[in-house]
């Protein structure tokens, strides 16, 4: 398992892990999804030991019962931490928080915050062992991962293709964690729709008209308009003509002639980013892609529990 002991304990980017931990990563998402096809219940034993909560300070539906199953699916203890009725309301922080969690016997914490890099002072000192599921728009890389594993298991190779990421990558958390990971394994990544909404970045290509991106791409990554991010009218003007010159339906990819497969990390807008004609097709992968959340975030939560820093916790200053 190579450079897997050294699995880091707070996970928070794509930049966190080496080609070598992703491509484990991979490999034990593929066993998984053997392991526990077709609605199996099969946990290992060894993983009854452990603990493992989730932490939504934000909405989400796909990312935390994913976890939620995951977690025990594997066999270990689930725990979901409810925000709202802890004492985060009164006062209490993050850090206090989660080695409140850690001392309980909690052994990994899966947090979503809309902090953007929030994970990241937890870096040096671990209250917990940490996995973000999404912070603020910086990155949600076990979307990415699940994503790329999709691809893979679809027998989509990525290397020398082209996947265009269409919408608002500016604010798009998700796109942030793809292009980190989609080059790494040989993809060229196209970033498309309105100017206002463009993420820049050295890995990507930055194109205004979907049809021009559409005649150049091999794989399709939709996503939602992050209206919850916007703040000013420069974000909010676009949302009259976004499905007509951004919105994806079956015409506009019959046109070009190719079987285009069409991602999307889910909650879709239907009419608005895609058609419900795209979503009932074969092209899409946006259910495949909930279908093998679970297995990648097996995964990541194994790699986690079984590698790492055992000195988790606070470390008490000597008077
Ligand atoms: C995404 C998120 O929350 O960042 N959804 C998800 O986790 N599947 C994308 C979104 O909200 O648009």
């Amino acid at each position: 398992m190579g450079d897997m002991n050294k699995f880091p304990s707070v996970f928070e980017s794509i930049d966190d892990l080496t080609l070598e931990q992703i491509r484990s990563l991979l490999t034990v998402s593929a066993q998984n999804k053997i392991r526990f096809q077709d609605r199996q219940f099969a946990p290992y034993e060894s993983y009854r030991k452990y603990v493992v909560a989730t932490s939504f300070l934000e909405h989400s539906t796909r990312t935390k019962h994913s976890f939620g199953l995951a977690i025990q699916k594997l066999g270990c203890m689930y725990v979901d931490f409810n925000a709202e009725k802890s004492s985060l309301q009164k006062g209490e922080s993050i850090e206090e928080t989660l080695l409140t969690l850690w001392y309980q016997g909690v052994d990994i914490c899966v947090l979503r915050t809309s902090v953007s890099n929030q994970l990241s002072e937890f870096k040096n000192n671990p209250p917990i062992k940490l996995i973000n599921g999404g912070d603020g728009i910086n990155e949600h890389p076990t979307q990415a991962l699940l994503d790329l594993f999709t691809l893979i298991d679809q027998g989509l190779e990525l290397d020398g293709k082209t996947v265009t990421i269409v919408g608002d990558s500016k604010h798009s958390r998700v796109t942030h964690s793809l292009v980190r990971l989609l080059p790494q394994f040989g993809a060229k990544v196209i970033l498309c729709g309105p100017k206002e909404y463009l993420y820049e970045d050295k890995n990507v290509q930055l194109m205004t008209n979907l049809d021009e991106a559409l005649a150049q791409s091999d794989i399709l990554y939709m996503l939602r308009i992050q209206k919850e991010r916007h703040n000013s009218p420069e974000y909010t003007k676009i949302y009259e003509s976004y499905n007509q010159n951004f919105g994806i339906d079956l015409a506009k990819l019959k046109k070009h002639n190719k079987a285009i497969p069409v991602l999307h990390p889910g909650p879709a807008n239907i009419g608005v980013e895609i058609a419900s004609d795209v979503l009932k097709s074969e092209l899409f992968l946006g259910y495949q892609q909930v279908v093998n959340s679970v297995y990648t975030r097996m995964a990541i939560l194994m790699a986690m529990l079984e590698n790492g820093d055992k000195t988790i916790g606070h470390k008490p200053v000597r008077l």
